[in-house]
């Protein structure tokens, strides 16, 4: 069943061009022009009335939560909070009853998200559930969700499953952000056109497979490795590591670009890797900068530039590039070859990639 191929995280990640037309398949319409998830529409007076937004997750899933609260600050100009469930859980915190809680999860049976879940509902709040797998517990201890739809995740490294949490967000912020009269049509209809246009900017990216093989077979023996970004490409950077934590065994951080001065700076020499995802955007000058900062100090930078940049790429060691698309989605496009390097670097060690050691694919205990 792995497809003919030798993992189920690599089919899994070959996956996704798939996975996310099904994530928005009779979500939006083909001309880009409207989004309707159900979930939201049965609900509607409470996101329109919604004082905050609580994300509760783990993992991958807390990643996508923190892409998330980009996502619902800037769209929706909505409070957003993003919270470790298993935090959350634990404290005493302050939930109100038009609070909405956002609780994500691939598997839906992850303890600590059922039991913020439950809190959450303790004390008044409306909690939505963003799921993959059907009928799960968290999707049954909701009161309403929307569903990622991307089918069964085998890997223990999550993949496919975080590129439909965030396309789900994106459509739930695009949505929000509509009927609340907070955004412009024709950006409403740039960041639908992208997520139509999607599957066939993340084929691009996968089409350079080798080229990641072979940047990947140069880092094999690395110890430690930094990951930057900033903006929504902040959670990305912090989902890259993560990823090659999980399957390599290797030591990584994932670290807010401008965040590198006040400190993980000290880390820097030629035996530590960075990786900046430096894409177009609003913080692409800023982004230059920190690359010029490692530089100086003799790091290798692998960059992941947008389609047609030589500023940066010619700065740095080696380059992986993405397709231009709204810089709210970079994420979807950004994390491909973060998955991709991950997996190449663990497979060159000999690792077991699907079956991580210390790791479950869904942890339902505390
Ligand atoms: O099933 P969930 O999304 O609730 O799982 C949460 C985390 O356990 C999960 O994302 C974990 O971090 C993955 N192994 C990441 O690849």
């Amino acid at each position: 069943e792995k497809g003919g191929y030798p993992h189920f995280m690599l089919k899994e990640i070959f996956e996704q061009p798939r996975t996310i037309t099904d994530c928005i398949r009779g979500r939006i319409n083909v001309k880009g022009t409207n989004v309707v998830l159900s979930g939201i529409l049965d609900n509607k007076e409470r996101f329109l009335n919604a004082r905050r937004i609580i994300f509760v997750a783990c993992g991958t899933s807390w990643h996508a939560g923190l892409i998330g609260e980009y996502l619902f600050e800037d769209l929706c100009g909505i409070e957003v909070k993003v919270e470790y469930a298993s935090e959350f859980r634990y404290r005493n915190p302050v939930i109100h009853s038009d609070d909405v809680v956002i609780a994500i999860s691939q598997s839906g049976e992850t303890a600590d998200t059922l039991a913020a879940i439950e809190l959450a509902k303790s004390k008044g709040a409306f909690v939505y559930g963003i799921c993959n797998v059907v009928g799960s517990s968290i999707a049954r201890a909701t009161h309403s969700g929307t569903y990622i739809h991307v089918g069964p995740e085998i890997g223990v490294a999550s993949t496919k499953a975080f590129t439909g949490q965030v396309t789900v967000l994106v459509m739930m912020a695009m949505m929000l952000a509509k009927m609340k009269g907070l955004i412009d049509e024709e950006k409403y209809r740039e960041v639908l056109r992208g997520l139509i246009a999607m599957p066939d900017n993340i084929k691009e990216v996968l089409d350079q497979h080798e080229h990641i093989q072979s940047v990947a077979s140069i880092f094999t023996y690395a110890r430690n490795f930094l990951y930057l970004g900033r903006g929504c490409n902040y959670p990305t950077a912090m989902e890259g590591a993560l990823k090659l934590k999980e399957i390599s065994y290797i030591h990584a951080e994932g670290c807010p670009a401008a965040e590198m001065k006040h400190g993980t700076i000290a880390l820097i020499d030629q035996e530590m890797p960075t990786i900046v995802i430096a894409t177009n955007g609003s913080v692409y000058e800023k982004t230059i900068s920190n690359i010029q900062e490692i530089k100086a100090r003799g790091g290798k930078v692998i960059v992941v530039v947008t389609e047609g940049d030589c500023i940066v790429a010619e700065m740095a060691d080696y380059c992986i590039w993405i397709p231009k698309t709204a810089e709210c989605i970079t994420p979807l496009l950004s994390s491909i070859p973060l998955q991709l390097f991950a997996y190449y670097i663990a497979v060159n060690k000999g690792r077991n990639v699907d079956q991580p050691r210390n790791l479950a694919k869904s942890v339902t205990v505390e």
